[in-house]
Parts: structure tokens; sequence; C-alpha cells
């Protein structure tokens, strides 16, 4: 072994080489970018001098534990039970594979093993890492990071963040950090409204850009530090819910792994980079068509029953949705949200002439069927609750709080992952049901299972994150047919390890068309268009009240899953006319929408902003959209808002198929596409195509 032993990931575009340090027994970056950026000295060499701290502290290190880095911020502390926290380890040896590595560190003292894990992404510029911990004595992990990796800087670091709250998820957020520490994270067992688990870092605002996005449905948290060597140091995990994980002899544990992807055309090139990881994530489901979605939620909220849901999809169909799905209320004891979880039997006042009947009549309509449901919650009247009690997060002699009226099931019990499947599967044979919607609405407040031994040592957030997951694999092999749409509340579950057993995921519950650019901007950068879930709806502006038009909307939804969630008995002729068109021209480009490239135009902060997506058969689709103020109207001497596209070929000619009119790519690339917006024509939807 020499001390500058590197090893090479590479990626379709990039490269990540990782050396053994020359100051001590840790790796540490040593180049992260364009392939061949590894050759010449390296961006994160540093002086080697350090002053009252040492030089673990000072290191582009990717993974280091308490102990051996005293000061600024360990990824790992570990202890045996009672005793003073620390890891002081060895080198083991690397095991190298093809787009695989595995670097060994061990500890004697305390008989722990960690493994770093690096893992190339074929077709992406993505390298997954995790850490793997072994012991032979029952060790206490109070902090287990799934890795860090180091971006140089030369000045302040770009930030960019996804931030909100119920409503208004997926913000797009932006800071400066030249020193000190940036943390997000979440204690409501699911990566929660308020941040999205990732992150993308930026040498200055329009350098080269570095994202990492954290696997994993529970407590997390992510905390970029500016350290004094001109680095700036993110590290990623998760939060044990009992504030340390037990690790027993002879176990291994493993931690979530982190995505690390780069770009060096910067956020724009970067948001590619995840949406290609997103396509890859789905897998062969990618190719299955997305169908047009019609759900009852806003029309009817709990005020369901058989004819008034008829009556919407049959509306649903005239105009060309090919999916109607019935959201909560179907169920007994479900007048409002009060009652009824648990109890996952349709109500039979509801549906008189049985609810096969109502599904079967739905089918007739020529649409397929979808059912919400809410697996992990459980109303406290419900007849589950009074037959498994012990079945919730609770603590003894504490009182069981609600939240939206309801409590949480223990999804990491065993029974109730089998009463949770065993009533999917009841439902999904019962009926012809070929799309489920799976909410989550209440995070997990007081957690423990009385009962089970001592509380510190049952790891519960983990627990509930693989009963999760195991059911989500249960419908996957079980009914591959069924389509999931993945919800918590709105956006408060999006993360890949839902997102890799989902077809669908719902940003948010806020479907006004101002609000819902702004949540969509935010949620694209992170998130592919095949799994966004998008409706139109005539709801208001929770956030921007300004009203956009029926094409706005229309076209908003469709730069993701379109669906529609309006109340279409209260929509005229006309505007059921205008719906029908727009559904059948999403049908014809959906394939350009969710399979190509998609390139953010502007922000919802510009006048004029929209989505490009160019697909493998040579069309260009452009989502156009108005945010409202009339700069660009044709007043004296008023001119056209343009949208300049961006990675066409200058030299070729595009054709607007409905227009006519011919532009060449350089005049697409420098002046852009013009919009003649008024307040009536406030958004268009441009199919160009490569002549
Ligand atoms: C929250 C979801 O985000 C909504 O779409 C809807 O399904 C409601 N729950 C139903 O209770």
């Amino acid at each position: 072994m020499t001390p500058y032993q590197r090893w090479t990931l590479r990626t379709d575009a990039t490269s990540y080489t990782v050396r053994l340090s020359a100051d001590g027994p840790w790796a540490e970056l040593d180049a992260w970018g364009p392939h061949g950026v590894e050759t010449g000295p390296s961006a994160l060499d540093w002086s080697h001098r350090t002053h009252f701290f040492t030089p673990a502290d000072a290191a582009p290190a990717e993974y280091l534990p308490y102990g051996l880095r005293p000061f600024t911020g360990a990824d790992l502390v570990a202890s045996r039970p009672g005793e003073e926290r620390g890891v002081w380890w060895e080198f083991a040896g690397a095991e190298e594979d093809e787009g695989a590595l595995r670097l060994a560190f061990t500890d004697e003292v305390l008989g722990l093993r960690t493994v770093l894990c690096y893992r190339t992404v074929p077709g992406t510029d993505v390298i997954l890492r995790w850490t793997e911990f072994t012991s032979s004595r029952e060790l206490r992990l109070e902090r287990l990071d799934s890795a860090a990796v180091t971006v140089p800087v030369t000045g302040p670091a770009r930030l960019t963040y996804l931030t909100g709250q119920w409503s208004q998820e997926f913000q797009h957020t932006r800071l400066d950090l030249s020193r000190g520490t940036f943390s997000m994270g979440s204690t409501q067992g699911a990566p929660g409204h308020a941040y999205a688990p990732w992150l993308a870092v930026q040498d200055g605002e329009n350098g080269p850009a570095y994202g990492v996005a954290l696997e994993w449905p529970g407590n997390w948290h992510l905390t970029a530090q500016a350290e004094p060597g001109g680095f700036v140091r993110v590290r990623a995990g998760r939060v044990p819910h009992e504030g340390a994980v037990y690790l027993t002899p002879g176990e291994t544990l493993t931690t979530p792994r982190l995505a690390c992807a780069f770009s060096a055309e910067g956020l724009d090139g970067l948001s590619r980079v995840w949406h290609r990881y997103e396509r890859h994530l789905s897998g062969e489901r990618l190719r299955r068509p997305r169908k047009v979605l019609y759900n009852s939620w806003e029309a009817t909220a709990f005020d369901v029953d058989a004819a008034g849901q008829l009556e919407l999809a049959k509306t649903a169909a005239d105009i060309g949705a090919e999916l109607f799905v019935v959201d909560d209320g179907w169920f007994t004891g479900r007048a409002d949200d009060t009652g009824g979880l648990g109890d996952w039997y349709p109500d039979p006042a509801a549906f008189p002439d049985g609810f096969g009947r109502f599904v079967d009549d739905v089918r007739a309509l020529g649409l397929d069927f979808g059912l919400w449901i809410e697996p992990e919650a459980v109303s406290p009247g419900s007849e589950l609750y009074a037959e498994h009690p012990d079945w919730v997060y609770r603590i003894e002699d504490r009182p069981a709080r609600l939240v939206r009226n309801q409590l949480l099931l223990d999804l990491g019990r065993t029974d109730v992952q089998d009463f949770v499947i065993g009533t999917l599967d009841r439902l999904l044979t019962e009926y012809d049901i070929s799309y489920l919607k799976w909410d989550m609405n209440r995070p997990p407040t007081e957690r423990s299972r009385p009962g089970a031994g001592p509380a510190d040592r049952l790891d519960l957030d983990a627990q509930h994150v693989a009963g999760y997951l195991h059911v989500l694999d249960h419908l996957r092999s079980a009914h591959p047919h069924v389509t999931v749409e993945g919800c918590a509340g709105g956006g408060a579950r999006v993360d890949h390890a839902t997102l890799a057993r989902t077809d669908v995921l719902w940003p948010s519950d806020n479907t006004a068309p101002l609000d819902r650019l702004a949540i969509q901007y935010g949620f694209l950068h992170a998130h592919a268009p095949h799994v966004m879930s998008s409706w139109v709806t005539d709801a208001p502006g929770v956030f921007d009240p300004r009203s956009r038009s029926l094409a706005f909307r229309f076209v908003n939804a469709m730069c993701g899953v379109l669906g529609i969630g309006a109340d279409l008995r209260h929509w005229d002729a006309d505007q059921r006319a205008e719906a029908a068109r727009w559904i059948a021209r999403y049908k014809d480009v959906r394939d350009v929408v969710h399979l190509g490239e998609a390139r953010l135009l502007g922000s919802p902060r510009d006048v004029t902003c929209g989505v490009q997506y160019d697909g493998a058969d040579g069309r260009t689709v452009v989502a156009a959209l108005s945010t409202g103020p009339l700069d660009g109207a044709p007043l004296v001497p008023g001119r056209p808002a343009r949208l300049r596209l961006r990675g066409l070929d200058a030299a070729a000619t595009y054709r607007d198929a409905d227009s006519g009119a011919a532009y060449s790519g350089a005049h697409l690339l420098h002046y852009g596409l013009p919009f003649a917006w008024s307040a009536a024509h406030d958004a268009e939807l441009v199919v160009l195509t490569r002549e």
C-alpha cells in the first residue's frame, strides 16, 4: 500500500477519484468532475498545516469517525455501551470491481469493521455511496451517516435546496454559505414538507453543480459545513428516533444510500442528471404510458357515493380521461376525517349495488379504476383500533395524541405488515383496481412499542421504513399491473426509496395555478417529469391568488403526469371541449414529456417561464407559461415575450407543427420562441419538429 493509493470510479461523463490520505488512516476525495479531472494535482489538496485542530479535521475526508476527527464534524460516533465515544481505525483493504469500490477500516479495540461502499449507476452520472458496519462486540452508534462529499470553493458556496410546508412544498431556495454550518432534515418519520432530502452545491452561482440526495423515507439530516481550507463538506444520513442504534455482534448494519451527482452544466445540467437517474429507478415501468387520471377528491371530498362518482366518471371519460380514482371517503365510517381509517371496507350506504358493481360501471365507461388508501393510519373509533389497540405507536400511561384525528400504526411490526398486505391483497383481488394512491397524513409523534423490551434498543424509525418498503415491494411483485401513486398529505414522502417502488408521486395538495407552477419548478430540479403527478383543478391560489386560464392550468399540469381534479359537473360545454382538446394534445406528446430530456426555462419569478422537452423522435415540446405581468404584450412599442431554448442544433430548422412557422436552431437559442401574451392568453404548448 502506498500512501497515495487512488481509485477512480467512472460514470457516463464524470469521474470520482478517492485516495488514501497521506495524513492518516482515512480515505479522502482526490477529484470529482468531468472525465479526466483526476489528472493533475488534486484541487482538494491543502497545505497540511493545522493549528488548534488535527489533519483529519482539515482533510476532504470521505468518511471519518469521532475519535479520529474530533472537531469539524464526524460521520460516525460510536462507543461500547456506557463507555467513552470514539473510533480509531486502520485501513484494512480495498475491493474494486467494475463500477464498484469498497474500502474497509477496522478498529481492533471496538471490534468494529466499517466499509465505505461506492457504486456507479449505469447510464447516469450518479454514484451511490453508503456505509456498512459489522462488529464483534455490541456497539452504540449515535451517528451513522451514509457518506460525506467535499466540494472545493473559491468563495461562498451556493447552496440550492427545496423547502416548504404543507401546501407549499419544493420551494426553490438558495443560500450563499461562506462559513458555518447549514443543516436541514426531518424527525417526522418521513422526508417531510419542510425540506427535501436533496441539496446542490456550486462554487458560486454559475459553477458546475454537485448534488446529493438521500434514499431514506424516515428521519434524516443533511448538513453542509463551510470549512476553513476552502471546502464545503456535505454529510447526510438517517437520524435514529431513539438517539442511537445498537449494533449487535455479528450483524451488519447498512446505512441508506446517498446518491451523488455531478454536472459541468450547473444546476440545469444537474436536474437532467437526476431525471435520468429517476428514469433508471423506474426501470421497465418507465415505458408504461402514464394514463390521464381523474381524481374526485377536490370535487366531492368525503361526500362519496356511487351516483355522484359515476356522474363525474362519465364526464371525465367524455373529455378523454383514461383512469378514474376515488380518493378518501369510500369506506365505512368516513363521513369526515374523524373516522373510518383502518376499516377498509366500501361503505354499503354509498354503494348500494355493491362496490364491485360500481367499479364495473366505471370500467364500462372505458376507464381504469383507482382507489385511495392510507394503510398506516387508524381512527380511534375504528373496529381495527378496538381489536388491536397495541398496533399503534403509544407510550404506556401517556395520552395518545391525535394528528388529523388519527393514530399511526406501527408498521415495523410484522403482524401490522401482514394486516396491511392482507388488506391490499383483498381489495386488489376483489375489485378490478389498476391504480392505488397510498397516502399518509400523520407523522409519528410519540413512538414506542410497549412490551417489546428496552425502548432505546428498538430503532423504530428504521423498522417503520423497512415495513413500508416491504409492503410497497409486495405490491410490485404480487400486483405488478397496479400503478402506485405515492402521497403523504401532499409531498411529504418524496425520496428515492419511495420513488423506486411507486410510479408517480403527488408533490403537493396545492393545485392552484401559480402556486403549483412554483412547486413544480422546485420539484423538477430534483425529480423527473414522469413521476410528477399534476392536476387541473378549479382551486384558487392559496399563496398566489391571481387566476389563470384553463389553458394555463392544462399546460402547467402537462409538464408532468396530467390529471384532472376539477368538479367537472360545473364545467360548461366550451370548457369541456377545450379540456378534451388539451387532453388529446397531451396524449400526443406525453412520451416526449416523460421520456425526453427536460430543461427548465426561466423561473416563476420571470414574466415567461416554461419547460423544454427534447424527445428521441426529433420533437421538442415547449410548455410556455405567462406568470401575469404583460411586459411582452404588443402595446406600442411592445414586443412579444421570448423564451430562449437550449441544447438545440443551431444549424437545424425547427418547425412549429401548429402555426407552420420555421425557426433556425440559432434563432431559438439566441432570441427564443416568441409569445404574444394577453390577459386571456397566458399559456402555450408548442411542438417543434426538427426538419
Ligand atoms: C391528503 C392528500 O394529499 C390529498 O390528495 C387527499 O388524498 C387527502 N389526503 C384525502 O384525505
